[in-house]
């Protein structure tokens, strides 16, 4: 499936990492000029040189998500490069898992707070105000399944995605009639490197591949899915 995002500026958030660099090459094999965030240089050089022809259609910010100052600098670098922001993806988050609830370490609740909810309100918050002026706009913001599969020992992981499709939801209703759309997406577990590595008996062809779910991420961005406005859509598979 390929979609035309030609002209269009995509700022996908955590655009090196497992999911993020799946998504911005999709997008770039889509035609946007991608802008990622990045914390090291060597995963930015990388996704551009597989980006092949197309490397000069992606750019990199070394941006701290989670804080406001530094998302609102960012989309004001970008609307004053590219002149257009049309969607934004954030891949950024983090887990923390294996730990009930009475053991868990107030840094831990913090740290998932911070990269699984306050990084969805900073670049929202950031983003939005440009796509209500032009009257159209498109976000995804990757949740996990775990908003809503609360399992035992990821009480602050859990509680964070719960919290992160909550925020997106009612930002969805701020944004009724506006043009601009808003929806989540909820992932488990995903066939990456860090997953591969961390879980070597598993059977990695039951896990979605980031290209897989890089694809549902497209749909959501294009004008294709004008109806999907709120949405939480599960990219779990089956398996
Ligand atoms: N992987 C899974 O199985 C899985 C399952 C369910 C949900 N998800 C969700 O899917 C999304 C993508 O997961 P992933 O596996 O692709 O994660 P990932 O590989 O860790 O990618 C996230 C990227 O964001 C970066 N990042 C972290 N904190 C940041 C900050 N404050 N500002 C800017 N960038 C920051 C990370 O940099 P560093 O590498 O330096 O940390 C990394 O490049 C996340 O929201 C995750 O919670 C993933």
């Amino acid at each position: 499936m390929s979609r035309d995002f030609f002209g269009k500026t995509v700022l996908v958030a955590g655009g090196t990492g497992g999911l993020g660099r799946e998504v911005s090459l999709a997008f770039v094999a889509s035609g946007a000029q991608v802008v990622v965030t990045w914390r090291h240089e060597k995963e930015l050089l990388a996704l551009k040189e597989s980006a092949g022809d197309a490397a000069s259609r992606v750019a990199g910010f070394s941006v701290d998500v989670t804080d406001a100052q530094q998302t609102s600098e960012l989309a004001r670098q970008i609307l004053s490069e590219w002149g257009r922001l049309d969607v934004l993806v954030n891949t950024v988050g983090g887990y923390a898992g294996g730990t009930p609830l009475w053991k868990l370490e107030p840094e831990v609740v913090e740290r998932m707070l911070s990269l699984n909810l306050r990084a969805g309100y900073a670049l929202a918050k950031a983003v939005v105000p440009a796509m209500i002026a032009r009257k159209s706009g498109a976000i995804v913001n990757v949740a996990a399944k775990a908003a809503w599969d609360h399992a035992a020992g990821a009480s602050a992981y859990a509680a964070s995605k719960a919290a992160a499709v909550a925020l997106m939801d009612s930002l969805a209703a701020d944004l009724a009639g506006t043009g601009v759309r808003v929806n989540s997406i909820l992932p488990s577990i995903i066939d990456t490197a860090a997953n591969r590595a961390a879980m070597p008996g598993a059977d990695f062809a039951r896990w979605p591949r980031p290209e897989e779910i890089a694809r549902v991420v497209l749909f959501l961005a294009s004008d294709e899915a004008r109806v999907v406005h709120g949405a939480a859509i599960p990219v779990f598979g089956n398996g």
